[in-house]
């Protein structure tokens, strides 16, 4: 079976925002407060990022597993990756991630920027200035016959949609308004041209948009 480039748990606010205004080491969404966005996700027991035991197992579980579900590797933006902008000043800065990132794959990071790769646990960064299609052809070779995964932010997701490299994509609408920032979109409807579309409400709140290449 062919690789697909995949995007999940991406969420966005109920007008199309992904990231507010103003990134920063102290407010990485911005003007955006996270946990609206993402109290979804992190409820969930299968979520990357859980600590501590437990969590729920319904609708919103399905999702948060099927993240990492035969994912070989990940493509990510430089502003997903830091909030640092321009060259680098050094390369302490290692991701967001701490010592033990919840990738276990190689990731891809794009920028103009490049430096050299790193491995922090099982989790290998590297950094690529190409083209949408040289980077998904890179990860394709790097994930072992497994999937890729487009980690985001929201202006790479755009990016990589506009190249029409995108396979599947799950993002959630979170019931909030974020107002300005890093817009996905101004409608789902936008796409569907090129994709399918299920909606599936969940009890959280949130609403699953489901989509697949036409
Ligand atoms: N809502 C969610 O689920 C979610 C998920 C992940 C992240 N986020 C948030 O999204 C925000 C980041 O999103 P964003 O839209 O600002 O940025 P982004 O998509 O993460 O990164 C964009 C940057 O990546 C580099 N880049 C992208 N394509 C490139 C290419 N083909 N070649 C070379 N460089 C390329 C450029 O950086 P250079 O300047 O280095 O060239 C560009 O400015 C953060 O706030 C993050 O926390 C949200």
């Amino acid at each position: 079976m062919s690789q697909l480039l995949r995007v999940h748990c991406f969420t966005v606010s109920r007008d199309g925002f992904g990231a507010g205004e103003g990134q920063s080491l102290e407010r990485p969404f911005g003007h955006a407060d996270p946990v609206p966005l993402w109290s979804w996700a992190g409820a969930t027991a299968s979520w990357v990022n859980r600590t501590e035991p437990g969590g729920t197992r319904g609708l919103d579980d399905c999702m948060t597993r099927d993240h990492i579900r035969n994912i070989g590797a990940e493509i990510m933006g430089r502003n997903k990756f830091g909030p640092q902008r321009g060259p680098w000043k050094d390369h302490e800065w290692r991701g967001w991630w701490g010592g033990t990132p919840p990738f276990r794959t190689p990731v891809f990071v794009l920028t103009h920027h490049l430096r050299p790769s790193f491995t922090l646990a099982d989790t290998t960064f590297h950094f690529l200035d190409a083209t949408p299609a040289e980077a998904l052809e890179r990860a394709k070779r790097a994930a072992g016959g497994r999937d890729v995964r487009l980690g985001g932010g929201v202006a790479t997701i755009r990016e990589f949609i506009e190249a029409d490299l995108v396979d599947t994509m799950h993002i959630a609408v979170a019931p909030v308004d974020i107002g300005r920032g890093e817009r996905l979109w101004d409608s789902p409807a936008d796409l569907l041209d090129r994709f399918h579309l299920d909606t599936v409400p969940s009890p959280s709140g949130v609403t699953h948009l489901l989509f697949w290449r036409r």
